[in-house]
Order: structure tokens, then C-alpha cells, then sequence
């Protein structure tokens, strides 16, 4: 067979240290640990600390997805991150990870499709590598969103965590990878899940913040109606674009938002829950970056290897769901050792030298105001 494939070939995550447990969500909020358990499965979530953002989760999970892939950062030549909580409206979360990881040559965007982005991220960037439009790219979903989450609000506070993964794909002419993808909208759903404020629509202002519009608001309910109808049904798409019968997937990797809406996807594809990954017992809904995460996980627990067949599928605000389907592939096999280490410590002294820079800044403009 011809043609150019696109290989997963590196994977990484990053989740913050600060645990929080359903216990102390309860003496927050009016809930308890039972409760959050019985309807959601989560038992805890990692919350960012106060230095860590986005782009800083983006950059660990990237060094590690590097270094399976035995990848230099310069060897990049595009990064994508997806995330729906960026370090700033613009610019761009992944151009600040490609800056802070030294990737030279890599072109850089950020791309929105909440928790189903990491999905439509992955297409994107296996598309333009079976074009011949580039080689090698990186693909991260991070978020940060505990910084955009009402801690009064028991409806979403319980659900969401921070955390970011990471994968490489490389080009090659061996048959693998990325095989199909599904990718679905309906705009129709804008007001089940949504932050208000902060955009051209309605900008941030004394009003919009005392509204509390900057923050997530949810209809449960009806979000979770519209899971459980399209999870099953977008991962036979991509099975059958495929040309797979779900008997041969070996691993199904769904966006970790409830372990109820998991279970009805199982039961729609009838297949046993063994064959799903899910860890949303450890890091809750952490959007675009579960599925990431879950593979991380997935490979580590030994569940995955070359050449198995495997559907990644997740759904979010916009609303928007899809899948992908995929051959597992694993690194290339290369002579070279890539070590990351130097490229940690560039990161964080980029990082600190931006600290500084900005301390000093405002210092100065302190004193001249
Ligand atoms: N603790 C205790 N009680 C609660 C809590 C809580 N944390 N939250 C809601 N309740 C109460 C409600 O007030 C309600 O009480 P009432 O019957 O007296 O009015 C009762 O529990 C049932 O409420 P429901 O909303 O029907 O609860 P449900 O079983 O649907 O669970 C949940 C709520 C967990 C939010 C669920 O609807 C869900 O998971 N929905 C999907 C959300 C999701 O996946 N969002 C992410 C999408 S991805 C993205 O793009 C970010």
C-alpha cells in the first residue's frame, strides 16, 4: 500500500500535585462524597497551583510525548494545542509552548471544540502530514479549569479538574496511525454549556464579573441526554470509516466527564466496560486533555501496543462530539537518544527570566504611577 500515514508515536501528560478530594468539595459547597461518587464516579480532581497554567501543563506533557518519541523539539513542524481555558484570548497557548520549548522551526495554533478539541486537533495535524504538508507534529490538550469554575456552583464545581497530555504524530510510508475520524457540531446547544463572558459578545466589565458570567454554566441534564446519545453512535462511525467491526478494537478511549455516560456507551456499542479506559476517578472532567491523559495511562497499565486497534471518542460545549479511529504505533525505531533534560531546564529558566521580567515591570510602572 502507498501513501503517507500518520503515527502516534509519542505521548505525554501533566497533572498539577494538588489533589482535591470530594470531602473537602463538601465543605465547600452542599454535597457530599457519596453523592458525587454514586452519579459521577469521580473521587478526586488536580488543581493548578497558582504559577501553573495552561501552557505550562501543555509544556511538560510535550517534553514527555517528546521524549518517547525520541523527537527534538526543532524537528517540529507544527504544534497544535486544544484547549478551552488559554493562558490569554490571544496570543495563542501553543505559540507560547512552542517558544518555551525551543521548537524553532514549528508553526503554532490554538483550536477550540471544548472537550471534543483534542479529537478534531489530532485530525487536523494527521491530515496535514498525509498531504506531505509536514512531518512531525505535536498535539496537546490542556486546561486549566479551575480558574473558570463558580466554587459555589455544586453543578459544576463537583465535575472538573486541571491537566494536560500530549501526542506526537510522525509521518511514514509504513501503513498505521490514524486511520478515520468523525468530526460533528450543532450550535443549536450553545446554551447548555457555556462561559458568557469575557468575549466580543459580552465583554468582560464590572457588571459581566459581578454576574459571575466569567464562568461555566451548565445544564447537566440536558448535556448529559446529548453524551449518551452520541457516543456510541460516533464511534461505530469511525470504526466503520475504518473499515473495522468493533470486535476488532481492542481499547475504547472516551472523554472522561461520568462514568454513567461511559457505562450507556458501553451498553450502546454492547461491548464490556474492560475494554473502555477510564481514570476520571482520579482527575475528574479535565475537557480537551482526558483523552490524552487516559492513553498515558492506558499505555502505562500495559493495555496498549503496537498495532492495536483503538477508538478514541469525546463530546463537549459547542456542542460538538467525534472519534478517531487508530493503529496503535508506538516510537520509531532510531539509533539516536533525544535527551529532554536540557530542554526542561530552558523551559523553566524561560520561565523564570518572564517572572522576573514582568516583577520588574511592575515595579517600575508602580513607582511611575
Ligand atoms: N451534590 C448533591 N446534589 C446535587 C449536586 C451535588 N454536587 N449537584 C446537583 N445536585 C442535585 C440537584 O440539585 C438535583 O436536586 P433536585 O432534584 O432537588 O433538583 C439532584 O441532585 C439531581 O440533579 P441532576 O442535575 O438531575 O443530577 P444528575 O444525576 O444529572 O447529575 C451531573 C448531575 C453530574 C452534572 C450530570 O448531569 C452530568 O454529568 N452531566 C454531564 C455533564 C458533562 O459531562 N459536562 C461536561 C461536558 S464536556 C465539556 O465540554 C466541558
Amino acid at each position: 500500500m502507498n501513501g503517507r500515514f500518520a503515527h502516534i508515536t509519542g505521548w505525554g501528560m501533566a497533572v498539577p500535585e494538588r489533589v482535591l478530594t470530594n470531602d473537602e468539595l463538601a465543605q465547600m459547597v452542599d454535597t457530599d462524597d457519596a453523592w458525587i461518587q454514586a452519579r459521577t464516579g469521580i473521587l478526586e480532581r488536580r488543581i493548578a497551583a497558582p504559577d501553573e497554567t495552561t501552557a505550562s501543563l501543555a509544556v511538560d506533557a510535550t517534553l514527555s510525548a517528546l521524549r518517547v518519541a525520541n523527537l527534538p523539539p526543532v524537528d517540529l513542524d507544527l504544534i497544535i494545542v486544544s484547549t478551552s481555558t488559554p493562558d490569554y484570548l490571544f496570543p495563542a497557548t501553543a505559540c507560547l509552548v512552542q517558544d518555551r520549548i525551543g521548537a524553532t522551526k514549528a508553526g503554532a495554533f490554538d483550536l477550540l471544540a471544548a472537550c471534543t478539541g483534542f479529537i478534531y486537533a489530532v485530525n487536523m495535524a494527521a491530515q496535514a502530514i498525509r498531504t506531505g504538508s509536514i512531518d512531525n507534529a505535536v498535539v496537546i490538550g490542556a486546561e486549566t479549569l479551575s480558574r473558570l469554575i463558580d466554587w459555589n456552583d455544586r453543578g459544576t464545581c463537583i465535575l472538573f479538574g486541571d491537566g494536560a497530555g500530549a501526542f506526537v504524530l510522525q509521518a511514514s510510508d509504513q501503513p498505521g496511525g490514524v486511520a478515520a475520524a468523525v468530526m460533528r457540531s450543532d450550535g443549536s446547544g450553545e446554551e447548555l454549556l457555556k462561559i458568557p463572558g469575557g468575549g466580543s459578545a459580552l465583554p468582560a466589565s464590572e457588571h459581566t464579573f459581578q454576574d459571575g458570567q466569567h464562568f461555566i454554566k451548565m445544564n447537566g441534564r440536558e448535556v448529559f441526554r446529548f453524551a449518551t446519545r452520541v457516543m456510541a453512535q460516533a464511534a461505530e462511525e469511525a470504526a466503520a470509516k475504518a473499515n473495522l467491526k468493533m470486535e476488532d478494537v481492542k481499547l475504547i478511549i472516551p472523554h472522561q466527564a461520568n462514568k454513567r455516560i461511559i457505562d450507556a456507551a458501553a451498553r450502546g456499542l454492547k461491548m464490556p466496560i474492560d475494554r473502555f479506559v477510564i481514570n476520571l476517578d482520579k482527575y475528574g472532567n479535565t475537557s480537551t486533555a482526558s483523552i490524552p491523559i487516559a492513553t498515558c495511562e492506558a499505555v502505562e497499565q500495559n493495555r496498549l501496543h503496537p498495532g492495536d486497534q483503538v477508538i478514541f471518542v469525546g463530546f463537549g460545549a459547542g456542542l460538538t462530539w467525534g472519534s478517531l479511529a487508530a493503529q496503535w504505533s508506538g516510537p520509531f525505531p532510531t539509533a539516536r537518544r533525544v535527551h529532554m533534560r536540557p530542554y526542561r531546564w530552558l523551559a523553566a529558566l524561560r520561565s523564570v527570566l518572564r517572572r522576573a521580567f514582568r516583577w520588574l515591570e511592575g515595579l517600575i510602572w508602580g513607582r511611575r504611577q
